[in-house]
């Protein structure tokens, strides 16, 4: 081995690449803005994007985005921490959920889900965490706001369990909430953290019993200490025990407490974290897999945004390096087009802002200048020639049918239909077997139709009208014999993707359970790249 190659090892080995995922005011964005602190890297919390006072200035790469005060962009975030370096993925949550939410944690080694003490396991926590488990990636999960009154602990755990099938392994415990939160315990070092209110907290070392601890003894009531007592002999007898290899299969949760708001058990929870969390894993492609420390470069591109800089009407392609080491203006191999091609303006992003890049290795997130030849998927490489695995299309959750306003404008209208599909921003489908040929139009969230309508007027000058249809789920039919007039009933609708692949859209779960009973032998999958 030489050093160049055992230098990109010891790089790569320090990297987190991780998405929060959680439902709206989980405490998203006052977790991430307490990591970043931690890494130094902005000093005044309040400046990541999304507060309320900052809605209005975040960004203004578009006008749907200014009009509405929210951000349609998710971000990267990279800081230094101790030996490590982190990229947390911003997965958007709001009203701007949508298919890029998915596709982010594609680009991610693990996930943190954040689940608010008092709502439990929310939906758009459910949704994102289904994504996780198609990945297989570890997920660990932060329960915040223990200083307000919410769900008992064992409830909570218990919650996780039926609601997402994953069973959990609280590495802290609780000591009261609301009113009466005191700490945590520490299970795996044996010590108590002492929660003493607004940013301040103290560490009592595993010397000794935590139980003969004056400090413990003046703090917590001896009802406190005696219920702690119980609760932590309960999980040692009957909770999970802690088994790393099933965390990184994503079949163990390790589960933490805290507050993010004041900014307790944060600092312990990334420390455990970084150490139980991959580093850059091996992704999969049409040569097996590849490894991260391969000498070289190679990435997929997860997401595509256009018009960042409402000047120069650019896109950016956000590309997930998983092998090797990329630098700025470097040639690499489009593998689609089997071209070469220049990586120019590479970017990394802080919150907002975004800073050109030198350099950057497997883990790392980076944003090329794209004049129009990448789609999501797409595969650059050097060297020896590769191709990642095609990402999935994510089962929409809002249909409607599309019209163009003025029949002369169609060149143009089917030119911005296939670029926005290549491109991610909606999914098209054609219907198939209900006596027309309507264009039909799938999307995660339900802003991407108005900026699906924005955009194909700005951008492509034309004016469509959407129909919106009452659908609400697409399924990929897997099997043998598939009958297409069998799977008409509950008022489905069959549909081809813009691969070629039958789609049932149903109007709700009644619907699919009632086609699938109908149609034992076939296979309903929620995305297309599933068998
Ligand atoms: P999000 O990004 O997941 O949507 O959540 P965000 O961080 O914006 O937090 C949502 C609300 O929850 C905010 O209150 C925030 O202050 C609060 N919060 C976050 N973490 C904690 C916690 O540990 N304890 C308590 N008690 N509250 C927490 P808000 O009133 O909606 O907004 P703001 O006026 O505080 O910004």
């Amino acid at each position: 081995m030489n050093n160049g190659q055992s230098a990109l090892e010891a790089s790569i080995e320090k990297r987190r690449t991780f998405a929060i995922i959680s439902h709206p005011d989980a405490g998203k964005t006052t977790l991430t803005e307490k990591l970043l602190l931690f890494g130094g890297a902005i000093r005044l919390a309040g400046s990541v994007k999304g507060r309320k006072t900052k809605k209005y200035a975040t960004s203004d790469w578009m006008e749907i985005e200014k009009q509405r005060g929210i951000s349609v962009t998710s971000s990267v975030m990279q800081f230094a921490y101790k030996e490590h370096l982190i990229n947390i993925l911003d997965t958007p949550g709001h009203q701007d959920f949508s298919e890029d939410t998915y596709r982010t944690l594609l680009a991610a080694d693990s996930a943190v889900m954040l689940i608010d003490a008092a709502k439990g396991v929310e939906p758009q926590t459910i949704k994102l965490f289904e994504a996780c488990r198609l990945q297989q990636i570890p997920v660990f999960t932060f329960i915040n706001k223990l200083d307000r009154f919410g769900k008992e602990p064992l409830d909570l755990l218990e919650e996780i369990e039926q609601v997402l099938g994953m069973r959990s392994c609280p590495l802290n415990w609780p000591i009261g909430m609301g009113y009466d939160f005191r700490g945590i315990y520490d299970r795996r070092n044996n010590q108590i953290e002492l929660f003493k209110g607004d940013d301040e907290r103290e560490i009592i070392p595993a010397i000794g019993s935590w139980q003969e601890n004056t400090e413990v003894r003046e703090f917590l009531d001896n009802t406190q200490i005696k219920q702690l007592e119980e609760e932590i002999g309960l999980l040692d007898i009957a909770g999970d025990p802690f088994d790393q290899e099933k965390i990184d299969a994503g079949k163990l949760t390790p589960v933490f407490f805290g507050s993010a708001i004041n900014n307790f058990g944060v600092q312990t929870f990334l420390d455990q974290f970084l150490q139980l969390a991959p580093p850059p894993q091996p992704h999969k492609s049409n040569q097996g897999y590849i490894d991260p420390a391969e000498q070289g470069f190679s990435g997929f591109i997860f997401k595509i945004q256009a018009n960042m800089d409402p000047a120069h009407r650019d896109r950016i392609a956000f590309m997930r390096i998983c092998s090797g080491q990329f630098q700025r203006g470097m040639i690499a191999t489009h593998a689609r087009q089997g071209k070469k091609i220049k990586l120019s303006q590479p970017q990394q992003f802080f919150a907002q802002s975004r800073d050109i890049i030198e350099e950057a290795c497997a883990g790392d997130i980076v944003g090329i200048y794209d004049p129009g030849i990448f789609q999501i998927g797409d595969t650059v490489y050097e060297g020896k020639p590769l191709e990642y695995e095609e990402l999935p299309q994510f089962s929409p959750e809002y249909f409607a049918k599309v019209f163009i306003k003025e029949a002369m404008k169609q060149k143009r209208f089917y030119k911005g239909l296939k670029q926005l599909a290549e491109e991610g921003a909606v999914q098209v489908y054609k219907s198939f077997l209900n006596g027309s040929e309507d264009i039909i139009l799938g999307v995660v969230g339900e802003l991407q139709f108005e900026v699906f309508q924005f955009r194909l007027l700005h951008e492509y000058g034309a004016e469509v009208i959407l129909e919106r249809l009452p659908h609400r789920l697409a399924r990929w039919v897997r099997g043998e014999e598939i009958k297409t007039q069998e799977l008409k009933s509950m008022n489905s609708l069959l549909a081809k993707d813009r691969f070629g692949q039958l789609v049932v859209l149903f109007k709700n779960e009644t619907a699919l359970n009632w086609v699938q009973s109908k149609n034992p032998t076939l296979n309903f999958v929620t995305t297309n790249r599933e068998p």
